[in-house]
């Protein structure tokens, strides 16, 4: 059986491995539900940007809110990967886990004054800026501690990028970005504001994009945008062109990261823009395939219209099932000759009836049997909650055989910790 997604999640015989690790093994070992990841498919993710962007002044920034865990950001780092940010939370995570903030832009339609002064006094690289009133404070927060803010301006390309319409980003209608028609004079402002220093442009048009098409058509808005700036006698000195390749979660067919951005480069050289440094913020296509999020199968409940599959994972800890009604394929750890397959719905344990994990899938179970849903590795557990006050997962890192635990299992206790009851009367 052929696999959607990494090859660096395999089966051996009838038993599933990440790389060199069982995933039953590591299940048991640490208990489930359980997010594994493979440090080499990141890593080879990554490596798929970093050849098409060889010997061209360039700097990718991992879209960390796909996975913000402290280990997979270290992972990152040390390749030499700069990191996009949407919080100050996010800043502490890239510090603590040993990020340059040089190499940092910092996108998001919400920056707080106190975020804002916070990456500046920590020297993040750019602001994606995403309004006018954003770029009117930001200069305020600059000049009074003291720093130049370099900015680029977040603009709206509209374009339709052809994915669900709560992760696309780039039309019109969206809150993100600036309207391309207004790019020119926010420029004109944003130079003359005395906190900041204009150094780029961004966009971004939305995520789980499998084809070039919406990318070539924003690169086009955003060059004209480049010129029109350049010609009012505003220096562009970088091109962020965001995030958003998507990944296999079934069939889809995107291009490879190599592939995307060889063509977008191409395009870039023919407009005659070579010479300006290119960002990237990719952030699924660096995680998404590269985790799986091994879960217990606790009870079987066949009946008359469904058969459900209760097991311990739940919307809490992987939401993009019930959020998006996104298909994520869900096999077993161990496969079996003694059952035979029938069509179930996955159903976790949190008491909606919109939690589930997959639905009519034809699965061979049985209860202790352990699954691996796979392609969890992006917007998998940075999206997970407390739900029903359920800890959240711990997580695993591989790398050939060996195994670290990188997040451990949160307990009950931890999550009142910051609670406090009414005094008694
Ligand atoms: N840059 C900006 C400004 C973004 O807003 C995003 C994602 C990215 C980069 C990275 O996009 P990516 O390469 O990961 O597609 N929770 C949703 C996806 C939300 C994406 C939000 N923005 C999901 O699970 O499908």
């Amino acid at each position: 059986m052929i696999l959607p997604g990494s090859p660096f999640v395999a089966y051996r015989g009838s038993e599933l491995f990440i790389e060199g690790c069982s995933l039953h093994a590591l299940a048991r070992r640490h208990g489930s539900p359980l997010y594994v990841y493979s440090r080499s498919a990141m890593l080879a993710s990554l490596a798929s940007y970093q050849r098409a962007l060889a010997g061209r002044r360039h700097l990718i920034c991992y879209a960390m809110k796909a996975n913000s865990t402290l280990a997979v950001l270290q992972t990152f780092a040390q390749a030499g990967c700069g990191f996009d940010i949407v919080s100050g939370g996010e800043l502490e995570r890239v510090l603590a886990a040993g990020g340059d903030p040089s190499k940092v832009v910092f996108s998001g339609v919400g920056k707080t004054r106190a975020e804002m002064r916070r990456a500046l006094e920590a020297g993040v690289r750019c602001f994606n800026v995403e309004s006018e009133p954003e770029l009117e404070l930001l200069s305020q927060v600059a000049v009074e501690c003291g720093r130049t803010a370099q900015v680029s301006l977040r603009v709206n390309p509209d374009v339709d990028a052809g994915t669900h319409p709560y992760i696309s980003t780039g039309l019109k209608g969206n809150k993100f970005g600036i309207a391309h028609q207004r790019a020119v004079v926010t420029y004109q402002r944003a130079a003359q504001l005395p906190g900041l220093a204009v150094a780029g442009i961004d966009c971004h048009i939305g995520s789980q994009i499998t084809e070039t098409g919406p990318y070539l058509d924003a690169l086009d808005r955003v060059l004209d945008l480049v010129e029109a700036v350049e010609q009012s006698g505003i220096a562009l000195h970088h091109l962020d062109l965001g995030g958003g390749l998507g990944i296999t979660y079934t069939d889809e067919t995107p291009p490879s990261a190599e592939a995307l951005v060889r063509r977008l480069l191409a395009r870039i050289d023919e407009r005659g823009h070579g010479h300006r440094e290119i960002l990237f913020e990719p952030g699924r296509s660096l995680v998404g395939n590269a985790g799986v999020l091994v879960t217990e199968v606790l009870y079987l409940k066949p009946g008359e219209a469904k058969n459900f599959c209760i097991v311990d994972a739940a919307m809490n800890d992987l939401m993009r099932p019930a959020m998006y009604e996104a298909y994520m394929q869900i096999v077993a750890c161990r496969q079996r000759d003694d059952t035979a397959a029938l069509t179930w719905d996955v159903a976790g344990p949190v008491c909606e009836s919109g939690d589930w994990l997959g639905r009519d899938r034809s699965l061979a179970v049985q209860p202790g049997d352990t699954l691996a849903v796979l392609s969890a590795g992006a917007y998998g557990m940075s999206m997970a909650s407390n739900y029903n006050t359920r800890g959240r997962a711990a997580e695993v890192m591989v790398d050939g055989d060996q195994a670290w635990l990188i997040r451990e299992r949160e307990a009950a206790n931890e999550l009142f910790r910051l609670e406090k009851l009414l005094p008694s009367a």
